[in-house]
């Protein structure tokens, strides 16, 4: 079955937003369509801002459109964990800009009328493992040290008394459908003199001293500030090194009794799982999704990726009625070095450029966090939040032990492949619907074969810091090991922090030779320039 998100697949009537010709000047340009740019160009369009979003695909393509559509104040970090390197003030903090996120999306929702089913449900964390439980208690103690209403229960809607060991409970989380909200607010700020385009990649990116200038595949932007909300920084920044990028997968399943718990679950066991639904007045809509088995990208456990589904969808039918798997989907995530997402200007010495990362898997939440406290520093507004989610922070001591874990993960990537081993030996290795990397005529190249037996060839060199792509074959995609950008098979680049696409190779398959076109090899630019 191929991946598809169940968000994408129920947005009817997708508005179009128009790709940028010629050149632009705004006050601020904003990097990234998904909901945390959307966001805060809302703030900055409700402030009287000129504004111009710039998307390299589609507005919610991205993350947004493909999570889970879960809105809650606990955080997968853990708050308790957060606490061995931040302050108690810190988790306050944290706990409450998510709390306000929540409230704030559910307001838009209202005021806007975007039919995205937002609703309002309980959270459920618990666990099956009596030495699990300890976290468990850890966790609600954090909770309720930062002020929020969670207790011990002895219920829960999904399982027996008897087959769970401990339980908390919290009212008043939500779910809502994340492309249909994101879309309504895409809208609503270009009703009102937002540009947002589509299809517009940026290319270059520089700070000079009164202003910023982007380059784009269509045009060129100057503006005063700008935003770079592409869950993680395109180009080459610090926070790189304190940000590790994670994929997990999710599927979602239609059960034969039709009851879907309106409640969200995360199992706190061995294996971590979330589960939830998606109920509407449309019966066709109702569906469970269970999401997890986390690993880092480009470094799955399993060669097969299609493990991952396997074993969510073995869970779903050992405790649920299934009656079909629907749909089926991953999604990348960032961790930050402490557990709290970076926030801010891009590093101490910048004045003009900001960016937003490390939301684990709480994005929804964490970007519209992100999209408030962006707005306010944007207008020059006070805002409490800025200290917790200070993006200058990233390499601090705080951070150092996650500054050393990740290079060393990234050194161990660059290692692993040097001296270079290769996937296969020669083309005949690769079957149908297969990729692997070979070395062709002293060059590292990955190689797809289709379904009809067509070779699709490109570098295996990632354009951002020169990684070797590795081949994830649930997505079809390329996938850097090393900071976490993805590439499709023709080497167009998916997701950053990579800029440029793989360079296409064409192969002779009469030889496996690499034909030495020079279309192929001039006028490449390096566009991974550190941007400034
Ligand atoms: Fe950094 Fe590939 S994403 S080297």
């Amino acid at each position: 079955m191929k991946t598809q998100s169940f968000w994408e697949v129920t947005t009817p009537h997708r508005p179009e937003f128009p790709e940028l010709e010629g050149n632009l000047d705004v006050d601020v340009a904003i990097i990234g369509g998904g909901i945390t740019g959307i966001t805060t160009a809302l703030q900055l369009t409700d402030a009287g801002r000129s504004v111009a979003v710039l998307e390299a695909r589609r507005v919610g393509g991205g993350t947004t459109g493909w999570s889970t559509g879960n809105l809650y104040v606990p955080t997968g970090a853990y708050y308790h964990k957060i606490q061995g390197s931040r302050d108690a003030e810190t988790i306050t903090s944290v706990a409450a800009a998510r709390r306000s996120a929540l409230d704030f999306i559910e307001q838009q929702t209202v005021q806007k009328k975007i039919d995205c089913h937002f609703s309002r449900r309980p959270w459920y964390f618990f666990t099956q493992e009596k030495d699990m439980v300890s976290t468990i208690e850890k966790e609600v103690e954090a909770l309720q040290r930062a002020g929020m209403p969670v207790t011990f229960v002895d219920d829960i809607p999904l399982l027996p008394r008897a087959r769970f060991q401990k339980a908390a409970r919290m009212d008043g989380q939500a779910r809502f459908h994340p492309l249909r909200y994101v879309l309504g607010i895409a809208t609503d700020i270009a009703s009102r003199g937002c540009q947002v385009y589509e299809h517009t990649t940026v290319i270059d990116l520089k700070e000079e001293k009164d202003h910023c200038t982007i380059q784009t595949n269509h045009g060129t932007v100057t503006c005063r500030q700008v935003v770079i909300a592409t869950h993680i920084p395109i180009g080459i920044h610090t926070v790189q090194t304190v940000a590790a990028p994670h994929r997990s997968y999710v599927i979602a399943v239609k059960l034969k009794s039709g009851n879907y718990p309106d409640a969200y679950f995360w199992q706190n066991d061995t294996m971590h799982k979330a589960i939830t639904t998606h109920s509407t007045d449309s019966m066709e809509l109702d569906m469970l999704m269970i999401a997890g088995n986390h690993h880092k990208t480009g470094q799955a456990s399993h060669q097969e990726y299609h493990h991952y589904f396997k074993e969510l969808e073995d869970y779903a039918r050992k405790h649920f009625d299934v009656a079909s798997v629907e749909y089926r989907w991953s999604a990348q995530h960032y961790r930050s070095g402490d557990g709290v997402p970076y926030i801010g200007l891009t590093h101490k010495d910048a004045r003009r450029t900001y960016i937003a990362t490390g939301f684990y898997a709480d994005g929804l939440i964490y970007g519209t966090v992100a999209g408030i406290l962006l707005g306010d520093m944007l207008v020059g507004k006070e805002n409490t939040w800025l200290k917790a989610f200070d993006a200058t922070r990233g390499t601090n001591l705080a951070t150092a032990a996650t500054f050393v874990k990740e290079n060393v993960n990234v050194a161990a990537q660059y290692l692993k492949d040097s001296p270079f081993s290769a996937d296969a030996e020669h083309l005949s290795e690769i079957s149908l619907g297969e990729g692997k990397v070979l070395e062709m005529d002293g060059e590292k190249v990955a190689v797809y074969r289709d379904e009809n037996n067509h070779l699709h060839a490109c570098s295996a060199v990632c354009t951002h810091m020169k990684c070797i792509v590795h081949w994830n074959n649930a997505e079809n995609t390329w996938d850097c090991p090393c900071h976490g950008s993805r590439f499709m098979i023709d080497g167009s680049v998916i997701e950053g922090p990579a800029i440029a696409n793989l360079e296409t190779k064409q192969i002779d398959s009469s030889n496996g030779r690499l034909v030495k076109d020079e279309r192929h090899h001039s006028g490449q630019r390096d566009l991974n320039n550190p941007i400034t």
